[in-house]
């Protein structure tokens, strides 16, 4: 794409910049970008010119098959931002850019490809894959259980800020091998660093200086964790590298297993569909994931990907150094594989919200681990649980990148803290009767336990 030196004045009103180009972000495409992207797929097909912030021309991939294409071939679109064309050429410097963190140039794996990716990849990769899914369930029922008993006794919670943006900061605080003390500032540390806020700077440092004494600590004796695990890789890490990649692993994992579990408990306490499988008995809790990751994946467009040289997407010319955007949440309800919407996907992983080719999540299985125990926990202790507003009425508020649920208010039933319900890392049974019974000496009495949900429940 080449850029006139003088651009007409765009059209505020209808979200459109220079030339008519469809802006991908400020409010008018923010609100709704699932419309957005109808309207672009409609009018460019699967693949559209739009602007990034400053009005910077890039390409959104929206046919499944092209996300698949660009993100399966690194050497056609590499993940490296030293390629885009506008930091070569001056027109603008990524660190000063309002998406400088996601386009400024790091020796750490979301920024490279080729032997130097491979390298620190492998290490990321291995490391990670040493977690059990048992150990990780074990963490998350201990968290999900100290969240609910801060507010079991209330009756009524707000699900986004008292459970879902805390677990999964809770969980990898133990993963990473930090000592407990820093679980709840972390929690506040590092979405506090990405929202850019006044106190990012400071939050910044607080990570960083957290992870510096976490090397050193792990240096001296060794733990069950991801930082131990990668001081001791083959690939031999510099401290510096470990260091990056713990920070990188923290932020990877952070809004995207939060999104996925408030998105999650938003189906299963609102959508019809769901009442409707699981009425009829088909639909489980990972089911119930699997859609949500398919319908509104937590990270709906991954910046990004920058062309190494002229080539073809979706019938558009791109040139050397576009920057590409991949948009996994158009690519999953691209017509030409989800004809009929309303269809649920049981059984079929081959969504895009966790990327695809040599990028493709690392983390997958552990967010899944982490939302699939949380939310089970929080059912199987809150089984009246509903909603206090309308689905309508839910607020969102978004990025280039994703969107969250500002908020999920419910009731239930108040109960006494403690009387963990049991999540086994077999199928769940009926609540033991000494829970029962501690729960009914300082409970009203139950709101009625919802049939579709207990069916939920068992059916694991
Ligand atoms: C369940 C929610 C999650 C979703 C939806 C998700 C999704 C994604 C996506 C879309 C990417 C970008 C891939 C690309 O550039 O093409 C990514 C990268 C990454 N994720 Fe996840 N993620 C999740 C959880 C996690 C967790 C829990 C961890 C760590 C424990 C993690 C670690 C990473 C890392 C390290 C990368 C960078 C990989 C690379 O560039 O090679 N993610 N994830």
């Amino acid at each position: 794409m080449s850029t006139p030196p003088l651009p007409p004045p765009g059209c505020p009103a209808h979200g459109l910049g220079p030339y008519g180009v469809q802006r991908l972000y400020g409010a008018d495409a923010e609100r709704d970008p699932m419309a957005l992207y109808e309207k672009l797929r409609a009018e460019h097909g699967t693949v559209a010119p739009v602007l990034v912030h400053g009005d910077l021309p890039a390409w959104l991939v929206l046919g499944h098959s092209e996300n698949l294409e660009a993100a399966r071939n690194p050497s056609r679109f590499a993940r490296d931002p030293r390629f885009w064309r506008a930091a070569q050429e001056g027109t603008v410097v990524p660190e000063e850019h309002a998406l400088g963190p996601l386009v400024t140039w790091w020796p750490v794996i979301n920024f490279n490809d080729g032997p130097v990716f491979e390298r620190l990849r492998g290490a990321v990769l291995e490391s990670l894959q040493r977690f059990d899914r048992r150990g990780i369930r074990r963490y998350v029922m201990r968290f999900a259980n100290q969240l609910i008993d801060d507010f079991v006794l209330n009756g009524r919670a707000d699900l986004v800020t008292e459970f879902s943006s805390q677990l999964p900061m809770l969980v990898m605080t133990q993963l990473i091998g930090a000592p407990e003390e820093h679980g709840p500032r972390l929690v506040r540390a590092v979405p506090d660093m990405l929202e850019g806020s006044e106190s990012a700077l400071e939050s910044d440092q607080y990570v960083t200086g957290m992870l510096h004494q976490l090397v050193e600590i792990k240096k001296a004796e060794r733990g069950h964790d991801l930082t131990s695990w990668l001081l001791d890789h083959p690939a031999e890490l510099t401290d510096i590298e470990v260091l990056a990649h713990v920070r990188v692993v923290l932020v990877a994992a952070y809004a995207t297993t939060a999104n996925l579990i408030a998105n999650t408990l938003r189906m299963v306490l609102t959508d019809p569909r769901f009442r409707a499988n699981l009425s009829g008995g088909r639909m489980t809790l990972p089911d119930a994931l699997e859609q949500v990751l398919w319908d509104q994946p937590p990270i709906n467009t991954v910046l990004g990907r920058w062309a190494t040289a002229d080539t073809v997407l979706g019938g558009q010319e791109i040139k050397r150094g576009d920057m590409v955007l991949l948009s996994l949440a158009a690519g999953n309800v691209d017509p030409e594989i989800r004809p009929d919407l309303s269809q649920p996907v049981h059984g079929n992983r081959s969504h895009l919200a966790f990327s695809a080719g040599t990028h493709e999540c690392p983390g997958q299985d552990i967010g899944r681990a982490i939302a699939d125990t949380g939310i089970e926990m929080l059912l199987a202790r809150l089984p009246d649980i509903e909603l206090t507003v309308e689905d309508s009425e839910l607020r969102r508020r978004g990025t280039l990148m994703s969107q969250q649920l500002v908020e999920l208010p419910v009731a239930f039933t108040p109960k006494r803290p403690g009387a963990a319900a049991p999540v086994a890392d077999s199928a769940p049974g009926p609540m033991p009767s000494s829970v029962s019974a501690t729960a009914a000496q300082t409970a009203p009495p139950a709101r009625p336990r919802r049939p579709w949900l207990a069916r939920l429940l068992r059916r694991r």
